[in-house]
């Protein structure tokens, strides 16, 4: 169909990506669930009812492949959701850190995205109304982390994961103001926390469900208001 929305999901699998996949394709959109491991990406497709591509953020060769294999299957993107993410655990704590882990961190946070980003750039160009949708953190703000009244002000300090967010919401920036002459809009988001494997393998219980931190991301890819350069939840703005 010739206008058929394309929309491809990193880390698509399962959480919020996996969500953020069902919703899209509940919405008529042809959606590519992005995964590294293929098999499972493959699952969630066929749960969903949508296409699969073997896709790992962090391996140049591998994201290459993927934007070859959609342009051969649809010649265009409209929607690019980065939502692979990491937390890197728990040895980021200033005055302990592990730089490899940060590293890590920042391996796929934030140049997965750049790669990503650059790969799918010319799909892009030749979608319609196209959109990026990065999903940042709340963490990453730093007007929440230095307001004492934040409930973020009150926890742990990490090196590493916050930083990446924060990078990625100005990254996110960046690639509006490049991209605004192409008609592409470029955001960031914040999910709000969500019981997911990332918050379960950190060891914090929420009632958030995945599907609630995707509604914010559905609305940016279908709606018809089109920001650009903003940082968004499902409450509204959120400060940079
Ligand atoms: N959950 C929260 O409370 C919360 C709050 C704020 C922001 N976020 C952000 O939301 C996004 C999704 O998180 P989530 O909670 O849904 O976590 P999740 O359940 O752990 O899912 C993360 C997804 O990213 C994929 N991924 C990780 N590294 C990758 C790589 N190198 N290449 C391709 N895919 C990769 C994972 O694939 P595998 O299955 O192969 O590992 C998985 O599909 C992340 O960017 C996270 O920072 C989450």
């Amino acid at each position: 169909m010739a206008d058929e929305r394309i929309a491809l999901v990193t880390g698509a699998n399962k959480g919020i990506g996996a969500a953020i996949a069902e919703g899209l394709a509940a919405q008529g959109l042809s959606v590519v669930v992005a995964a590294r491991d293929a098999a499972r990406g493959a699952e969630t497709a066929r749960r969903i009812g949508a296409q699969a591509v073997m896709l790992d953020v962090t391996d140049d060769a591998s994201v290459t492949a993927a934007a070859k294999e959609v342009r051969d299957r649809f010649g265009r993107l409209d929607v690019l959701v980065n939502n692979a993410g990491i937390s890197g655990g728990r040895s980021q704590a200033p005055g302990a850190v592990d730089l490899g882990t940060i590293r890590t961190i920042f391996e796929t946070n934030l140049y997965g995205v750049i790669r990503v980003t650059e790969a799918f750039l010319p799909l892009l160009r030749a979608g319609t109304d196209a959109r990026i949708i990065n999903v940042s953190s709340g963490t990453g703000s730093l007007a929440w982390m230095t307001d004492p009244s934040h409930g973020f002000a009150v926890r742990g300090s990490m090196a590493g994961y916050p930083v990446s967010k924060t990078a990625l919401n100005m990254l996110t920036v960046q690639y509006a103001r490049a991209l605004s002459g192409d008609g592409i809009t470029v955001n960031a988001i914040a999910p709000g926390a969500c019981a997911t494997d990332f918050s379960a393998a950190l060891g914090i219980t929420l009632e958030r469900t995945a599907a609630q931190g995707a509604a914010v991301v559905i609305d940016l890819a279908t709606g018809t208001a089109r920001p650009t350069a903003s940082f968004l939840s499902d409450e509204g703005e959120v400060p940079w």
